[in-house]
């Protein structure tokens, strides 16, 4: 199937709104299809858009947990559009994943004094996984010389077809290979870990739940991530994810954005382009926390920092069992 988007921004919004249309009689999909609906017949001007992020906007944060975004909605083509989109985001504005970049390389080095095999990570919700070709890049700079596993979780059918193209230039250079996965039990984590072969770097892709990987043993990783994964979650599958991150390794990184009336703005004008990716990101920041609700989750087990990396303000919290047992 292809994805690619040929015609100019009108006739995206057109094709957005058909499919949405199409979707209607389904009952389960009925508010989160209105919901899109109205937001895309008011992207198709200027001043409809501003009419809407006025006196629309607020009301729909008010009752956030209600928001389906269209890449949530069983429309792959839309989901392809607005994960590219996302990853070309990351990849132009370094400020995007700047914060959880540095960590998790900060991390990286600090387990390479320690570990004697290769290193094994997991980012939950990978996405088009930029972050790991980022920190990949980071860590050739660096001439870092443990292997390291990226376990990326995505249960979109779409992933597989952005990730391999996303290190395309890395495998091309044999620094890193690639493989998709459907299911990784203890037994298949065990033969990565022995598998790892001449490959700096290896990307195994495991296409389903994320929730799914909770049966595995405790300390499967050495380092459990996700990023702008959490606003997608009900608070009951937040706390969830946070029960399991915590079982599966002894360090866990969250890196999420907070909602500002400035990015809201900022996103607005540099997704205008690009509709679907528009949606996703003014939906998103609808969903985010603010800086106040952020702190809520600050508890004796987990450390929040609140971030602004020009022109963006996220959040960074961080589980670490040495430190919670002191
Ligand atoms: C906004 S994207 C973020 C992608 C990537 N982490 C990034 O920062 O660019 C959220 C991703 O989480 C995935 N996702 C949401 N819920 C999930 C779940 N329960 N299990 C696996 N993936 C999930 C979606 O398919 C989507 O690719």
């Amino acid at each position: 199937m292809s994805y690619f988007i040929t015609g100019g921004r009108k006739t995206e919004i057109q094709e957005i709104l058909s499919d949405l249309e199409s979707l209607k009689s389904e009952p389960n999909y009925r508010e989160a299809v209105a919901l899109n609906i109205e937001f895309f017949k008011a992207i198709r001007y200027p001043i409809s858009y501003f009419w809407w992020a006025i006196f629309r906007a607020p009301r729909i944060r008010r009752n956030r947990a209600k928001i389906v975004e269209l890449g949530d909605l069983p429309l792959p083509r839309w989901q392809w559009a607005i994960l590219k989109t996302l990853s070309e985001f990351e990849a132009g504005v370094p400020a995007m994943l700047l914060p959880i970049r540095q960590r998790i390389v900060a991390e990286l080095g600090r387990l390479k004094e320690t570990q004697k095999g290769p290193i094994v990570v997991s980012s939950l919700g990978c996405g088009g996984m930029e972050l790991e070709r980022q920190v990949m890049y980071e860590l050739v700079r660096t001439r870092f010389n443990l292997p390291v596993v990226f376990v990326g979780v995505d249960y979109s059918p779409i992933v597989p077809d952005i990730v391999t193209s996303k290190f395309n230039s890395l495998l091309s250079k044999g620094l890193v290979q690639v493989r998709t996965l459907s299911h990784l039990g203890a037994d298949d984590l065990r033969s990565l870990k022995l598998q790892v072969t001449s490959h700096m770097f290896s990307v195994v892709l495991l296409s389903t739940n994320a929730f799914e990987l909770k049966d595995l043993p405790g300390n499967s990783f050495n380092l459990v991530y996700h990023t702008r994964l959490k606003h997608h979650l009900t608070c009951e599958e937040g706390r969830e994810l946070d029960e399991m991150a915590t079982h599966l390794a002894p360090k866990v990184i969250e890196f999420d954005d907070l909602f500002s009336i400035r990015t809201f703005v900022l996103a607005s004008i540099f997704a205008w382009r690009f509709p679907a990716g528009l949606g996703g990101q003014i939906f998103s920041y609808l969903r985010s926390l603010s800086k106040k609700e952020s702190m809520y989750r600050q508890s004796k087990d987990w450390r929040v920092d609140i971030i602004y990396t020009k022109p963006i303000w996220s959040y960074l919290r961080i589980y670490d069992r040495a430190e919670v047992r002191g």
